[in-house]
């Protein structure tokens, strides 16, 4: 079932409140972007017999504007190759990530500083990034570990699924699957509407890929976009984007991610604001008491493929309500990262009371 829903979202006096973030908010901060996936993601551009070139296009280039959290969970200047400490069994070579985001930077001057959040390893299929295993665990603690200077998640860039075409049954699962995990993501990371952008497969070593790609080109979730990899070349191993191919995607994953991809809604310890949210986006609204209100879809991911109910009403509401003490910024560990914890809960069994779901997988 498909429900869209509204969750109101109770302010304690000002300890609590959500934030409709303002390019001003972000200007303060990080532009955090998380890169998960497999081994496209990582990069495998310029890697022939397991050895990299090292050849960087100047679209790849170093900027003082943008960082990487290593696997030390410290920012330090990004280059390539990206995800060098984090996708460690295999070579790394120039993936996507940098290419996004200096062509972020040449479109957008004034965007500000770029945290590229690099967690994607070759090789992995959909359900080895179920909620609770070790590399969404991973995800989870450094999305985290990255807003801990400040900052705010701006989006998931995601490229995966070639591990999930070899199987029939992947493939039929992979939609399901693909749409719990960025529920998950979502609602662990707080950010009910986080934007996502992610790449549909050209091709796949196994027979299905065209149903992944169905699914990747047809994922029905607010403010998940994709784009086609469809005709960029590949490497002679004919499985991974060569270099330039890689420069493409970028360019392809910033002009997806600047165009109307809103800001993200995080659920958290901001000060309220005082003049009004922006309530024209038909994603939130204020109610007659002045509570937040934010449209969130949910997914019942026990129903085959496929089978999708209305909810009854388009109004339904569920009432998360949380309190953090003062002064404290969420993390984990102490009181109020359980505090958090609780939210998240709180916000995940709402979710299923609503469209009648209980944890699967
Ligand atoms: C890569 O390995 C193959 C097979 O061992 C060899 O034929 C080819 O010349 C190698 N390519 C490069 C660029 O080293
Ligand atoms: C870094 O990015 C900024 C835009 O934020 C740009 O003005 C500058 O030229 C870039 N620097 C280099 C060395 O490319
Ligand atoms: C996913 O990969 C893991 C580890 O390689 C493997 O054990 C598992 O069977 C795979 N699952 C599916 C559904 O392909
Ligand atoms: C890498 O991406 C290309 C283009 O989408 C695809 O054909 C290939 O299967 C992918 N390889 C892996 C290992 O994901
Ligand atoms: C959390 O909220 C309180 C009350 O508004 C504020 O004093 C405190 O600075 C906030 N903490 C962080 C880390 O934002």
């Amino acid at each position: 079932m498909f429900a869209l829903v509204w969750l109101i979202l109770l302010f304690y006096s000002s300890l609590v409140s959500t934030q409709d973030l303002s390019h001003d908010d972000v200007l303060q901060g990080k532009n955090i972007v998380v890169l998960a996936g497999q081994s496209n993601m990582s990069g495998r551009g310029g890697v022939i017999n397991d050895t990299w070139d090292g050849f960087v296009p100047p679209e790849c280039h170093q900027n003082s504007s943008i960082l990487r959290l290593s696997a030390g969970l410290t920012w330090e200047e990004a280059m390539e190759p990206l995800h060098r400490d984090i996708d460690v069994v295999r070579t790394c070579g120039v993936g996507p990530g940098m290419a996004f985001a200096n062509s972020v930077l040449e479109k957008d001057p004034s965007f500000g500083v770029i945290g590229l959040v690099p967690c994607a390893v070759g090789g992995t299929n959909i359900s080895e990034w179920r909620r609770g295993s070790v590399l969404y665990n991973q995800l989870i603690r450094r999305a985290n570990a990255a807003l801990q200077g400040g900052g705010v998640i701006r989006a998931l860039l995601w490229y995966q699924g070639e591990s999930d075409t070899v199987i029939h049954k992947d493939a039929e699962l992979y939609k399901r699957r693909l749409m719990k995990f960025f529920d998950d993501v979502r609602s662990d990371l707080m950010s009910p509407i986080l934007p996502v952008i992610q790449v549909a497969l050209a091709s796949g070593k196994g027979p299905y890929k065209e149903i992944v790609r169905k699914a990747q080109l047809e994922t029905n979730l607010q403010n998940v976009k994709c784009v086609d990899a469809k005709g960029l070349p590949l490497e002679p191993d004919g499985l991974h984007l060569t270099t330039l191919a890689q420069v493409e995607l970028g360019k392809m994953l910033a002009d997806a991610f600047l165009q109307n991809v809103p800001l993200p809604v995080r659920i958290g310890n901001f000060s309220k604001k005082s003049e009004p949210m922006d309530t024209s986006k038909d994603s939130e609204r204020i109610n007659n008491e002045g509570d937040v209100e934010i449209k969130v879809e949910t997914v019942d991911h026990r129903l085959p493929p496929g089978e999708k109910k209305e909810s009854k009403s388009k109004d339904e509401k569920v009432e998360i309500t949380h309190v953090f003490p003062p002064d404290q910024k969420p993390g984990a560990g102490n009181v109020v990262g359980e505090a958090v914890v609780k939210v998240a809960e709180n916000f995940q069994s709402a979710k299923q009371a609503i469209s009648g779901t209980h944890k699967t997988e």
